[in-house]
């Protein structure tokens, strides 16, 4: 007889933004996790902003009993930079959404990670899909202590996105980036090579749409997502880049990985920010993260879909 495995509880450390809110809403519809709590950090809009369109996607889904705390609003050293090229000017344009009916707790979020992790059973894993800046501040308070590992979104072995060189968590803050892939813990990079694997196309839009409420959601904030895409790109679809991040989680297998060295430059404008990934070992560095090379992508589309269909 197969037992299941118990849930794994995870901390979502995201800016929503469009793909934030679809890994939130994939991590809320399934067993396999156990979402302690969601935090949230500057990024793809100030943190005022991702943190409400946190509160506002739970109340979607009538999840107020999910804790929101709010991290930091800049990096640890940069100056801020909002992607609301991408996002819009609510870091959630597109669907409508009614404001938020709660406020985040009246706690920082490093400091409820911090509580949140000491107080589990079982090391918890964390799921950041913005910058590292909580991520890296945390590392440096806590050492990681009863942290099972990291799987964030982020970086590239080959381009960027931000620029040429850097994807845009990583290079929004890429000393606390630094921090994160050089502390002692287990790291899985899912990065852009990965991520634009998972590009939405409109049969795909269309099945979410038919799950529901909640899909209908999901495929109008890929309509707006998708804008920004089929400008840059000509994509008729958009890379739904965080939820790959906790399908990874979910379902181990999706996601193919190699151990590898990974360096994070600071000292270049030119390649700020970028995800070095020593791909063919030529360095001797040490590896350092589980860098995702390959993705079953009709997989993923195939959990996405049947998971937002369980949603109210
Ligand atoms: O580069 C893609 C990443 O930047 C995603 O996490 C997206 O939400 C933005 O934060
Ligand atoms: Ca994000």
């Amino acid at each position: 007889m197969s037992t299941t495995p118990p849930a794994i509880p995870i901390i979502l450390d995201c800016d929503p933004g469009h793909d934030d809110a679809i890994a939130l809403l994939l991590t809320l519809a399934s067993p396999e996790v156990e979402l302690l709590g969601v935090t949230t950090v500057h990024g793809n809009q100030t943190l005022e902003k991702t943190t409400a369109n946190a509160l506002r996607v739970l109340d979607l889904v009538e999840r107020g009993d999910v804790s929101v705390a709010a991290g930091a609003d800049r990096p640890l050293v940069r100056d801020l930079t909002v992607a609301s090229h991408v996002h819009g000017e609510s870091g959630l344009d597109g669907p409508t959404l009614p404001p938020a009916g709660r406020a985040a707790l009246d706690e920082h979020a490093v400091d409820y990670m911090e509580r949140t992790i000491a107080a589990s059973a079982v090391p918890v894993t964390l799921v950041p899909t913005g910058p590292l800046t909580n991520i890296a501040l945390l590392l440096e308070r806590t050492g990681g202590a009863n942290v099972e590992r990291i799987v964030l979104m982020g970086g590239a072995i080959a381009e960027g996105n931000m620029t040429p060189a850097a994807e845009f968590n990583i290079w929004a803050d890429p000393e606390a980036a630094q921090v994160v892939f050089s502390a002692p813990i287990a790291t899985t990079m899912i990065g852009l090579d990965v991520t634009h694997r998972a590009v939405t196309t409109p049969a795909l839009q269309e099945r979410l749409a038919a799950t529901g409420p909640v899909g209908a959601f999901v495929a109008d904030l890929v309509a707006f997502f998708a804008v920004y895409h089929r400008e840059t790109y000509g994509w008729d679809g958009a890379p739904i880049h965080d939820a790959v991040a906790v399908a990874h989680v979910i379902r181990p297998g999706l996601v193919t990985t190699v151990d590898r060295n990974v360096e994070v430059e600071l000292g270049s404008e030119l390649c700020r920010g970028r995800t070095v990934v020593d791909l063919w070992r030529r360095t001797g560095g040490l590896p350092n993260a589980d860098v995702g090379v390959d993705l079953d992508d009709v997989g993923f589309f195939e959990l996405l879909v049947e998971r937002i269909g369980r949603l109210p």
